[in-house]
């Protein structure tokens, strides 16, 4: 039964307030929906990411288990009441927030901690976090920042052509420390309509719908219902043109569980209350052995195939031959911001807000959904609070933007935690084999691999898996006879997409744990063994492309004194006996960058208005990864202009042009090779408007461009140019497209025009009587070519080998049991080993100013190095992932027979 309202009287930062609510309500709904303060983020209403904590009298709480009626009388502190304190200003110099969807959450437990502690070490900080959970950070820089809030000076603005390179904080850190970031679920229209899915218990299965208005009639308030009868245009999206079979809302027939049926909208405590369950729909369930899709009678999305040399002839000639078979389950993306967004009317076009990956592609596919043409649908990327690959499927946006076309009214939608996990996508669970021969100096002499990589319900993301996985399994090494095959495979299981490696990740744990036994046969140390394999510059890959730029030697140089520190410290510890193991693994990683042999294009406009402000359009969407900044600093220096004049126009698709998507690491690379040509276009247009030489100095002030050059020096009175439609009297955009070249039927081609390099070293204790795995240390050596920005690229790092170390050893998604934060289990601060990060800068011909992609880079070597260092400690390979304590017990059991 539903209490009456009543009056709660409490003091929310230092002012009274008197709020009619139902007194057990959530606090955080109280403080999001009924006072405005969105800083308090909601990631599972569950108790269990603590994104949602306040001070109640000065003690953390989550402020989503906490009843309105508990803070009645007491002192409630949220985000928007710390003014910019010590530890906020931490928080931006550290580089603590990445997307910043837990910061809020974050910087109230520290709070509370400082408060009560003002000088913690780092476990009693990591102790106090323990229970608000970072996707991005890794935590190491959020810990670093707790640990150092001493006054300390902002790092200075770089002067002009000096932003490359700089230890500059992020431009877009303010609102992510102050409470004042938007995401998808901030931003609620007068008048918005709720809006919840009726979705599919399970699946494979068919359904009909009932008297739908007689439910309606029953309920609290009206209610709309949509069903894909008032889908005006084709329900149908995917990723990739050629692969688009997942529909809007499903008719008649659902092919996974949470696959979305019906819509209902309405005011938003008529949808709040109603009981789905109630909603008129009959499930039957249909053959589980029918196949997914008609169009695919035996299950196979597509297969990969990249064949060079006579692999099965070299595996025969081969002095020591290693084979294997490794199998992971679904990880997902757990990233703390559920999806949300929210749509309406500007004039006839439709505009949605929602957080994602790829604003273009939402608006295309949302567009050919609801019958539109693209330009009546305006999409405006939300602040995302994580996507890690998963937001760059559509998910509620034609949803929302169907409510609002049959409504004329805003729409607004949230997904639950569990809505979220159980109808995203998850990173593919594979079955993979693999071959691996050597000659008796221990080089690379063959290699077969072949996987299969379950693709779900729908085609997603598929075929990029099984396109790069035979272009990556060999590793970064040189192999002259190579046969690889991947395919996709349907399932009527959760849909498999993109999620930070595209596949690859899975196939350097079968390659890297091949190459240690290999090693081991061969007699050769196992850094060693990868020295005397890994590629070089000039050499081609098994692609038959020839690289250069290439650091992976570097990178495997620069790990001898962790690598041979580490081996003394696990000898050392292994002499004292006892129960406890220690061991130490080592992996590497390559990775191209961008789509795989496809054209993808970015654009980026620069301006100068007359007043004299420049402007940067970047469309490329931030994450949390940085290309807010680093897309910056790479324009500001090769215009020739501080940094600090540039403002930026964010990602939306009324105002900046396309950067594609943010995937493939690709942004880095590509959109920052639109900004550099942009940048120094506009440049040459100024030196050659007031005839300078290249190497000319340009200073901005007020409507004032000067260029000097030596002695010579001219003006140019911006406020007498005219000024074009976007209202810029000086302007250039420009845009890149990486020179890829397709792969042939044998997966020849140049699949990439830039790669990323690295390795990393991985220390762990096992517990031999429990199975239980802690890492102790990592020690990670990266090639970006060119480093843009140390902070942030130094935070890419050490997120990336959280999400590893979780692949490796605890991350399994299984579909209705685990779609929750408290059975799926990500790490926390307790998890985390101290990280060392190493940078090399090998620079690339083809990179802007020589940077490399590194996003997705930074995971791949994490769990093979675990894997490596448990096999190391105990002689046991785990060849199931996760690592889970009783998969190691039984691969130990295994190796004593
Ligand atoms: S939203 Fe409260 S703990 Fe997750
Ligand atoms: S910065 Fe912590 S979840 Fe993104």
């Amino acid at each position: 039964m539903t209490r009456p309202f009543e009056t709660v009287t409490l003091t929310i930062n230092g002012e009274p307030v008197g709020l009619p609510v139902n007194p057990a309500s959530r606090l955080s709904e109280v403080l999001r929906e009924g006072l405005g303060l969105r800083g308090t983020k909601v990631g599972c209403d569950a108790g269990d990411c603590g994104a949602c904590t306040v001070l109640l009298d000065g003690a953390p709480v989550c402020a989503c288990l906490t009843p309105a009626a508990q803070a009645a009388g007491r002192h409630v502190t949220t985000v928007e009441g710390l003014t910019a304190t010590r530890l906020q200003q931490s928080f931006l110099r550290h580089g603590a927030a990445q997307c910043g969807i837990c910061t809020p959450g974050m910087l109230m437990t520290a709070t509370a901690l400082l408060e009560r502690n003002p000088n913690p070490t780092r476990s009693e900080a990591e102790e106090a976090l323990g229970g608000v959970l970072c996707r991005c950070t890794g935590y190491t820089r959020i810990l670093d920042a707790v640990l150092d809030t001493a006054p300390g000076d902002a790092p200075a603005m770089p002067e002009a052509g000096q932003s490359v390179g700089a230890m500059l904080e992020r431009l877009d850190g303010v609102p992510k420390v102050d409470g004042t970031e938007s995401y998808g679920a901030d931003h609620a229209p007068e008048g918005a309509l709720l809006v919840r899915a009726v979705r599919a218990p399970g699946a494979p299965m068919h359904f009909t719908l009932g008297d739908l208005e007689a439910w309606q009639a029953a309920q609290s308030g009206p209610v709309h219902v949509f069903t894909a009868e008032d889908i005006l245009g084709v329900n149908r999206f995917g990723v990739i043109p050629a692969f688009v079979d997942q529909p809007a809302l499903a008719q008649s027939h659902v092919r996974m569980r949470g696959e979305a049926v019906a819509l209902v909208a309405g005011e938003p405590a008529v949808i709040e209350a109603l009981d789905l369950s109630t909603f008129p729909v009959t499930w039957t369930d249909a053959p589980k052995d029918a196949p997914v899709h008609d169009t695919h009678p035996d299950d196979l999305l597509i297969a990969g195939v990249v064949r060079r040399g006579d692999a099965a002839a070299a595996l025969k000639r081969a002095t020591y031959v290693v084979s294997g078979h490794m199998r992971t389950g679904y990880v997902e993306h757990a990233y703390i911001e559920p999806e949300a967004g929210v749509a309406w009317m500007e004039g006839d076009v439709l505009a949605i807000r929602a957080c994602t990956q790829a604003p273009i592609m939402d608006r295309d596919y949302t567009a050919r959904i609801l019958g539109l043409p693209p330009e009546r649908v305006r999409m405006i990327p939300a602040a995302t609070g994580g996507g890690f690959g998963a937001k760059l499927d559509l998910s509620l946006q034609p949803l929302i933007g169907l409510v609002t076309l049959k409504t004329g009214r805003p729409a607004r939608m949230i997904y639950s935690r569990a809505e979220s996990m159980a109808t995203t996508t998850k990173r593919h669970p594979s079955d993979m084999r693999g071959e691996i021969g050597v000659d008796a100096e221990g080089r690379l002499v063959g290699m077969t691999f072949d996987g299969d990589f379950n693709t779900g319900a729908y085609a997603s993301w598929g075929p990029t898996v099984s396109g790069r996985v035979p272009v990556h399994a060999s590793g970064p090494y040189y192999i002259p006879n190579y046969d690889a095959d991947a395919r996709a495979n349907y399932s009527y299981e959760p849909i498999s997409g993109a999620f930070r490696g595209f596949g690859v990740p899975q196939a350097a744990l079968l390659q890297e744990t091949l190459f240690d036994e290999l090693a081991e046969k061969a007699g050769i140390d196992r850094l060693k063994f990868r020295q005397l394999n890994a590629l070089r510059d000039g050499q081609d890959t098994v692609c038959g492309q020839v690289l250069h730029g290439v650091g992976m030697t570097d990178c495997l140089e620069a790990l001898e004194d962790p690598w041979g520190k580490a081996l003394a410290w696990a000898e050392a510890e292994n002499a004292k006996g006892g129960h406890m193991r220690h061991g130490v693994g080592i992996a590497s990683c390559w990775y191209g960058c961008g789509n795989t042999g496809i054209p993808n294009p970015s654009t980026i406009r620069v301006g100068i208005t007359a007043q004299g402000e420049l402007y940067l359009h970047q469309g490329a969407v931030d994450i949390g990864q940085g290309s807010n900044t680093v897309i910056a600093q790479i324009c500001a220096d090769a215009l020739g202009l501080p940094i600090a004049q540039m403002q930026i126009i964010d990602a939306d698709t009324a105002r900046t042009p396309d950067c594609g998507k943010t995937s493939g690491s690709r942004q880095t690379y590509v959109t920052g090779s639109a900004a550099l040509r942009a940048g120094a276009a506009l440049r040459q247009r100024i030196l050659q408007m007031t005839n300078m030489g290249e190497d000319a100095t340009l200073r901005l002030e007020g409507q004032t461009l000067k260029v000097s050059d030596g002695q010579a020096a001219r003006h140019i009175d911006l406020s007498t140019l005219e000024a074009d439609t976007n209202g810029y009297v000086l302007v250039a955009e420009e845009t890149y497209d990486p020179p890829t070249r397709s792969l042939d039927e044998n997966g020849q081609g140049a699949p990439y025009a830039v790669y990323g390099y690295g390795a990393q070293v991985a220390s762990v204790a096992v517990d031999t009587r429990l199975g239980i795995v802690k890492v102790t240390h990592i020690t990670a050596a990266h090639d970006l070519g060119r480093v843009i920005n140390p902070i942030l690229a130094e935070g890419q790092v050490q997120g990336g080998i959280a999400q590893g170390l979780g692949m490796a050893l605890m991350e399994e998604y299984v579909p209705d049991r685990t779609e929750n934060l408290h059975d799926y289990l990500i790490p926390t601060t307790g998890d985390m080993p101290p990280i060392d990060t190493i940078f090399l800068e090998v620079p690339d011909p083809e990179g802007p100013m020589g940077a490399k992609g590194l996003g997705e880079h930074v995971l791949i070597p994490t769990a093979p190095a675990i894997l490596n260092a448990i096999r190391h400690a105990t002689g046991a390979l785990v060849t199931e992932l996760p690592a889970l304590p009783h998969r190691v017990l039984a691969a130990m059991r295994e190796v004593k027979g």
